[in-house]
């Protein structure tokens, strides 16, 4: 990979002498896939190829040949060679003509998106449920280390009620019952209702589970099902939805991921934007988030991390105490990874391990956060949990103008320890905007020497950044010029991700825009296990690759 993602100054003449070579034995080129969507971007960067079906938009009907989705090329092998020739005239002119570009693609596409104004209080998507204290804002996550518990959260608004969770296997019977608590707090002069939160443990694991909470006529029933046992090739499917807020953008990022099929939401900060308001507003906007999300949070969980927006730090409204709503209304199993703040802890899920961190929580050296980190990364097993995915809010590498280097504190701290433990994935929110780096690592600067800038690293995890949930602060979509080495593919439009786990060496991950009202998977890649694919399997899978030209999809 760091032949196309360290590009020189010899770079025009190397990508014409590789096209050329290319050109010449088109069996070989659909396999070629960096230097397909290499191509890509320089050629979307132009006006010349619309001609060629290369551009993004989606209104163009690609040629019969040619099926250009995002970053993946596919050429079939009839015309193939016509098709070069003329793509490669071009080239020649449009490489002359920009001496300066990146290898990674910018993407051009522009939405006309939906105003990005929060849903009015009235609309349907906060509706309250019917019925007298009615258990509203219902939503799950993980309980337990390893996926046999859940915690089950509601609030009920006019009155205490009780605590307990009715659960069985089939629908309408509750064998079981699981007891909890209940909570209430104030912020300004808003009073929240009863918040509760009520652990159910020893479940089966892969096993659909139906349960029931509230009293007689208002209660209300829902189920979800327990992932698969923790085993090195169990399939999964994780979602990944960042600043999702409460506009109509936001809506249509659920709608989208809630058509996917997957699993379980990682969820990577940034959940209601309730402090966008002020006094009694911030409350009533964090009640209207549960019941606007309910929809999926009932069923399926959402593993939570903070943001920014959840620190609430409102003097003027005398609110001091950070995280009041969020710590109230989102439990998290911290306990069971022996974490001591619910804001960092660590689970595991099928073939996942899956770590949470804490952005705006100390974190340097000897701090509680760095100190549990350094032990849960000696916890890792991946002969285990294959894949190591680390969540986080604020973005370690981002090229966007929004929120700029404000990762770069913790990248100081935690780059090396990620690189060290080949890390596969990070996740983070904050920047309204999607992007997706290489494998690159920046370790051995340190203040008085050392390589300054990031370098390909085969054991350092990619970075995706997917805070494009559709939240009312609207797209960040102005990005650093030019792209930087590091960045692969980035886009300013709403949307959300899915990471499908096949078994310990492969994940299919794609980015899915929003693209008003249609989901588009835009980004698409498949991920080699960072400890699983050694390098000689690698080798192996990239031949089979160049042999196969099998559909062309880029993997790392
Ligand atoms: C919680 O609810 C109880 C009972 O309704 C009430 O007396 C108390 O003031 C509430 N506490 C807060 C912090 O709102
Ligand atoms: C700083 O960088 C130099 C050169 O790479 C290296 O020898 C030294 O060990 C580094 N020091 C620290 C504290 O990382
Ligand atoms: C893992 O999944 C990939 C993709 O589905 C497949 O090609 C590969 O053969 C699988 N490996 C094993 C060991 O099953
Ligand atoms: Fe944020």
């Amino acid at each position: 990979m760091s032949k196309w993602y360290k590009i020189d100054s010899n770079r025009t003449s190397n990508a014409i002498t590789f096209f050329l070579s290319c050109a010449f034995s088109s069996s070989t080129f659909p396999a070629n896939l960096r230097f397909a969507s290499y191509l890509k971007s320089a050629l979307v960067a132009s006006t010349v190829p619309r001609a060629f079906g290369l551009s993004p938009s989606p209104s163009l009907p690609n040629p019969p040949t040619t099926k250009v989705d995002g970053p993946i090329i596919m050429l079939g092998t009839s015309g193939v060679r016509a098709l070069l020739f003329q793509l490669l005239l071009i080239s020649f002119v449009f490489f002359s003509l920009v001496g300066n570009g990146s290898a990674g693609i910018t993407s051009s596409f522009i939405r006309s998106e939906w105003p990005s104004i929060d849903i009015p209080l009235d609309n349907e998507a906060f509706a309250v449920p019917k019925g007298h204290n009615a258990p509203q804002q219902v939503h799950i996550t993980q309980g337990d280390y390893d996926g046999k518990a859940v915690i089950i959260s509601w609030v009920t608004p006019d009155e205490p009620g009780p605590s307990k969770v009715q659960y069985g296997m089939a629908e309408n019977q509750y064998k079981f019952s699981a007891e909890g608590t209940v909570a209430n707090y104030t912020f300004y002069n808003y009073k929240s209702g009863y918040i509760h939160h009520c652990l159910v443990d020893g479940l089966k694991h892969n096993t659909k589970y139906y349960y029931k909470v509230g009293m007689g006529d208002s209660s209300r029933e829902f189920w979800f099902q327990t992932p698969p046992e923790v085993q090195p090739d169990a399939s999964y499917t994780f979602g990944i939805i960042g600043d999702l807020g409460q506009t109509y953008n936001s809506l249509s990022t659920l709608e989208h991921y809630m058509q996917s099929g997957a699993q379980t939401i990682l969820f990577v900060g940034d959940l209601s934007y309730a402090d966008r308001y002020q006094y009694n507003d911030v409350g009533i906007r964090w009640d209207s988030w549960g019941r606007f999300v309910e929809r999926s949070t009932a069923y399926q969980p959402w593993i939570w991390s903070v943001g920014n927006h959840e620190i609430e730090y409102m003097p003027e409204m005398g609110e001091v105490v950070p995280f009041k709503s969020y710590l109230h209304r989102y439990a998290t199993p911290y306990m069971s990874s022996r974490s001591s703040n619910p804001l960092w802890y660590a689970i595991r899920r099928a073939s996942a391990h899956i770590i949470v961190l804490s952005s705006y929580s100390p974190f340097v050296k000897y701090t509680p956060q760095w100190r549990w980190l350094r032990e849960e990364l000696t916890r890792v097993d991946r002969e285990k949990t294959p894949w190591l995915i680390v969540l986080i809010h604020a973005p370690i590498y981002n090229s966007n103008e929004a929120h700029y280097m404000e990762g770069e504190a913790m990248r100081a701290v935690f780059e090396s320890w990620f690189v060290h433990y080949k890390v596969d994935l990070i996740f983070a929110g904050h920047v309204h905007a999607y992007e997706r780096s290489y494998r690159i690592s920046n370790i051995h600067y340190n203040v008085s020497s050392g390589d300054r800038y990031p370098v390909p690293d085969k054991s350092a995890p990619v970075y995706i950044t997917v805070g494009d949930g559709g939240n009312q602060e609207g797209l960040a979509s102005r990005y650093r010029d030019p792209q930087p080495d590091y960045s692969a593919f980035r886009e300013a439009s709403y949307g959300h991700s899915t990471l499908e786990i096949k078994n310990r060496t492969h994940a299919f991950y794609h980015w899915n825009r929003n693209d008003d009202g249609e989901k588009v998977a835009t980004d698409k890649v498949v991920f080699h296990n960072q400890y699983w694919a050694s390098n000689m399997q690698r080798r192996r899978l990239k031949k089979n690759h160049l042999r196969n030209a099998d559909g062309g999809i880029a993997s790392y």
